[in-house]
């Protein structure tokens, strides 16, 4: 089955607006990858300041492909351009990783 990566991001209240609109501005960003099968950025609703950044793929290759690719070009990487980002939203960072090993949708019909 697959696998699950999550991204747990630590944003500062006041940072929330620029970080939802970074995110929207990259939409697209990770759709056509192979092996790609889902993304949903979750805003935290009470008692956290971390936003889960959750992405699904078929396999951890697939993933490590992405990241090292079109992955790191999402991200500002690779242009030699890093002096002139902007500062992060997000104070800290840390990705979790998943096997899926149960799953279930709404009954068809
Ligand atoms: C699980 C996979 C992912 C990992 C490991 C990851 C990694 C990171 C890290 C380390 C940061 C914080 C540092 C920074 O600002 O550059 C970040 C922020 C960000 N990522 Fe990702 N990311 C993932 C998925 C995605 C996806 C799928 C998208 C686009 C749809 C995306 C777009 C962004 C954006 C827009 C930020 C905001 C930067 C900020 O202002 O803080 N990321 N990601």
């Amino acid at each position: 089955m697959s696998i699950v990566k999550i991204n747990v991001l630590t944003v500062p209240p006041e940072q929330r607006e620029t970080l939802e609109k970074r995110f929207a501005a990259r939409a697209g960003a990770v759709e056509g990858s192979d092996g790609f099968e889902w993304f949903e950025l979750l805003r935290p609703v009470e008692g956290t300041d971390t936003y889960l950044v959750y992405t699904r793929w078929r396999t951890e290759e697939d993933f490590q492909r992405w990241m090292s690719g079109r992955g790191q070009a999402a991200h500002g990487g690779g242009g030699g351009e890093q002096g002139d980002r902007p500062k992060p939203a997000a104070t800290d960072a840390t990705l979790w990783s998943f096997e899926v090993v149960q799953q279930a949708g709404p009954k068809q019909g």
